[in-house]
């Protein structure tokens, strides 16, 4: 576990491996800590900003080697780009920079100035754990079924150079917290990662359970007796083509004895063949993302839990695989859901929506003042806004501006789109109430959040991250592979 202190000491009486000082494009003027630095290494620093050699933009990064001259062995200059244009989400950016360095230099204490760099807006403790955030983000691998494992970047130690003593305890606080979500983001991104041969839903139920257990959170799985029991009729239309049972999960957190929850339900599909309408073979192994909403679900009661948050909070997972068999459900099929709507299972590939469809159902029995969905929906949200942007979809404006501040604040993108009335007629089946897929031309995200919208009687957002939940192309702060997209959201939205 990394040790995180802070102190008002010179940075040339800083011990450790490394000091990472941050500095814009268009700033050439030193701050007094740096400059008393400077004076110690020869002038330096201000030799690398003249030259030119090191500009400061975004990406641009330059090693000063101490040399005995203090008590640290290197000392990076790290760019920030342009200073209006700086913000939380460039802090976090550049800071991924940083990461290919400290991984060769293979260091194990590391030092960073914390001087004013984002309006005043901004507080240090924010700033701070965005930075703790980013560092543990970025460096997470995910080697677990490698022989030769790729080291994740072991920090001992992290330093915070202030400039204000009175700054220590925000400090301390934003670097506390910003590596219990890290920790919860990559925990989500561990579980997602698991290919479909192991991450079943029975093991997910125990992660779940397990990750309950060491948090003080009450976890239970029902079995399908219950689920037969409970009437969710379209979740085991799903499962019935798997040899593996079906669990539904639920977690519930107390941070707060009474009050109403809010409910967090991520889609658990722990492979997605499509079933009878089969998918396509490229790209199929991708399928095994398609439990990353319910990995979020874990990812935020962890962090919600360490972080001690005041809240009451209930995770809902429906977890099976969509498996094509001889006992398979057909396209054609109807299925009853737990609310008592029927629906034409026209396309077995549209899964998502009918395990949602009962697992949204069962919500309701906590009365919430909010539920958030979160799902790797549809294809066609990749297509409406590629890879950078969640869609939201919601029947609360309040909720919507609250997400969208938490958006802003994370980094984390949403784009809104319609729950479309105009579009409702065509999600009605001539035989059964809905039909899985409708008949609108198009609009394929939005047609899925129609149908969702069927099951719901509260506040609520889906949020589909079909195209955010994964990466094929590493991007700063995301490494290959699940990204645990939305955990970081909603800490934000709950707060
Ligand atoms: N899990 C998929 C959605 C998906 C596809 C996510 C590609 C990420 C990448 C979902 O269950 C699905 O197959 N949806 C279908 C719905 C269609 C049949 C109406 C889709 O998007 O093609
Ligand atoms: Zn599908
Ligand atoms: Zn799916």
């Amino acid at each position: 576990m990394t040790k995180f202190t802070a102190s008002t000491q010179p940075l040339e009486q800083t011990e450790g491996d490394v000091i990472i000082l941050k500095f814009f494009e268009d700033e050439k003027k030193l701050e007094p800590k740096v400059k008393e630095l400077d004076q110690k290494l020869d002038g330096e620093i201000s030799e690398l900003l003249q030259s030119g050699d090191f500009d400061g933009q975004m990406k641009n990064t330059a090693t000063i080697y101490s040399h005995g001259r203090i008590k640290t062995k290197r000392i990076v200059l790290l760019g920030l780009g342009k200073k209006k244009d700086f913000n939380l989400d460039k802090l976090r950016e550049a800071i991924t920079y940083t990461l290919p360095m400290l991984k060769k230099f293979k260091a194990k204490s590391i030092s960073i100035l914390l001087s004013k760099i984002l309006p005043h807006s901004t507080d240090l403790k924010t700033t701070v754990q965005a930075m703790t955030e980013s560092i543990f983000l970025s460096s997470y691998v995910f080697a677990e079924y490698k022989n030769l494992k790729e080291k994740r970047v072991d920090l001992e130690s992290i330093h915070f150079v202030l400039n204000q003593a009175a700054h220590k305890a925000n400090a301390q606080k934003g670097a506390h917290d910003g590596l219990i979500i890290a920790n919860a983001v990559n925990f989500s991104r561990d579980l997602a990662n698991r290919p479909g041969n192991h991450m079943t839903p029975q093991a997910l139920a125990d992660a779940a359970i397990q990750m309950a257990r060491q948090n003080k959170i009450k976890c239970r799985v029902l079995e399908k007796s219950e689920i037969k029991k409970l009437g969710m009729g379209a979740f085991l239309g799903v499962n019935q083509g798997s040899p593996l049972d079906p669990k539904f999960i639920v977690l519930e957190y107390f941070g707060k004895k009474t009050g109403q929850p809010t409910v967090l339900v991520g889609k658990g599909i722990t492979f997605d063949t499509g079933g009878i309408s089969i998918k396509p073979s490229r790209k199929m192994e991708e399928m095994k993302f398609d439990m990353c909403g319910a990995a979020n679900v874990l990812g935020i009661m962890k962090a919600v839990s360490e972080l001690k948050l005041p809240y009451r909070l209930v995770g809902l997972i429906p977890a099976t695989e969509n498996m094509p068999s001889g006992e398979a459900i057909k396209p054609g099929d109807i299925v009853k859901a737990m609310n008592g709507k029927t629906i034409q299972v026209t396309n077995t590939d549209a899964e998502g929506r009918l395990i949602l469809a009962d697992a949204l159902s069962y919500a309701a029995r906590y009365k919430p003042k909010a539920v958030i969905d979160y799902a790797t929906l549809t294809g066609a949200v990749i297509v409406a806004l590629g890879t950078d942007y969640t869609a939201a979809l919601t029947n609360d404006e309040k909720l919507f501006s609250k997400l969208e501040k938490a958006s802003k604040q994370s980094g984390e993108k949403i784009w809104r789109l319609p729950l479309a009335e105009s579009y409702r007629e065509k999600i009605k089946s001539p035989i059964a109430d809905i039909d899985n897929i409708g008949t609108q031309e198009g609009a394929g995200t939005i047609t899925a959040g129609l149908i969702l919208q069927e099951f719901v009687t509260y506040p609520w957002i889906h949020l589909d991250i079909a195209g955010t939940a994964w990466t094929t192309a590493p991007q700063p702060g995301k490494p290959i592979g699940a990204t645990g997209e939305g955990i970081r959201l909603t800490l934000e939205f709950l707060k």
